[in-house]
C-alpha cells in the first residue's frame, strides 16, 4: 500500500474525493433535517425522513472507510512557518470534525430506532430500527443529543471553512491546496 501517498504536498485523490463528497453530504443532511421537522405528517415528511437517515447512514459508512485510510496515511506535511498554535489548532479540531462526523449517524440511528418508525436502508428491504421499539424517553434524549450535535458540527465546520478559507485568500499558502486536485506537485498514489 501506497503509505507515502498522504505525505506529498496534498492529500490523495481518494482522501479528497472522500473529503468533498462526505462535506456536500453532510450539509445537504444538515438542510433537509431542519426542514423535515417542521413539515406536516404526509408523504413528503416521510421522504425526507427516509432520505435525510439514507444518506446520514451513508455519511457514517464513508467515515469507516475514511478513518481506516487516515490510519495509515498522515496528513501531509504544514508549510515549515506555520506557528505551533495553529498545528496543534488544525490536530484537535480535525479530531473533533471526526468525532462528530460518527456521532451524527449514530445518534440519529438511535434517535429513530427508538421511534418505532422503519429505518430502510436505501432498497434494502430490512427494517434496521425495529429493535429498538418504542420508548418516548429514549427517543427525547438521542434526538437532544442529535439536534445539539448537528448545530454543534455546523458552528465547527464554519470554524473550520473560516480557516481554510484564510490560508487560501489572506495567507495565500499551499494549505488550501493540499485538498484540491490538479497541480503538478501532486504525488501519484
Ligand atoms: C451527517 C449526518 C446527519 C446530520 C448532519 C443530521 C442533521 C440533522 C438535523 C439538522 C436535524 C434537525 C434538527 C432540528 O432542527 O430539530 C435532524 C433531525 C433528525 N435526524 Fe438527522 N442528521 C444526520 C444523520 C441522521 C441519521 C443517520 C438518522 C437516522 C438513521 C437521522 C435521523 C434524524 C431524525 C429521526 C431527526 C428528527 C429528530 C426530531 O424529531 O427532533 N439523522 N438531523
Ligand atoms: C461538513 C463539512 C466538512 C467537514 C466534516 C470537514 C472535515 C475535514 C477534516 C476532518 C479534515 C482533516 C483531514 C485529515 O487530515 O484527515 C479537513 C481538511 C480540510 N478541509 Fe474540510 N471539512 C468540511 C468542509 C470543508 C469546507 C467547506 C472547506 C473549504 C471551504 C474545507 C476545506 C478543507 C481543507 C483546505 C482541508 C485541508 C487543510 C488541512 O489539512 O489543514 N472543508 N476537513
Amino acid at each position: 500500500m501506497a503509505q507515502e501517498a498522504n505525505t506529498g504536498k496534498r492529500y490523495t485523490r481518494l482522501a479528497m474525493s472522500l473529503h468533498w463528497l462526505m462535506a456536500l453530504m453532510i450539509m445537504v443532511a444538515f438542510a433537509m433535517g431542519v426542514y423535515m421537522v417542521d413539515l406536516p405528517f404526509d408523504d413528503t415528511r416521510a421522504w425526507f425522513f427516509r432520505h435525510h437517515k439514507n444518506i446520514g447512514l451513508t455519511v457514517g459508512l464513508l467515515l469507516l472507510l475514511r478513518v481506516w485510510w487516515r490510519i495509515r496515511h498522515p496528513a501531509p506535511p504544514l508549510p515549515p512557518e506555520t506557528p505551533d498554535w495553529e498545528r496543534r489548532a488544525a490536530a484537535v479540531s480535525h479530531r473533533v470534525l471526526y468525532i462528530m462526523m460518527a456521532v451524527m449517524p449514530i445518534s440519529g440511528f438511535f434517535t429513530t430506532s427508538f421511534t418505532g418508525y422503519p429505518t430502510y436502508f436505501w432498497w434494502i428491504p430490512i427494517d434496521l430500527g425495529k429493535w429498538g421499539g418504542e420508548n418516548e424517553l429514549a427517543n427525547d434524549i438521542f434526538a437532544f443529543i442529535h439536534v445539539g450535535s448537528a448545530y454543534f458540527l455546523a458552528f465547527l465546520v464554519l470554524m473550520h471553512a473560516a480557516a481554510a478559507l484564510r490560508h487560501l485568500i489572506i495567507k495565500r499558502d499551499t494549505v488550501f491546496q493540499r485538498m484540491l486536485p490538479g497541480r503538478a506537485e501532486e504525488k501519484k498514489e
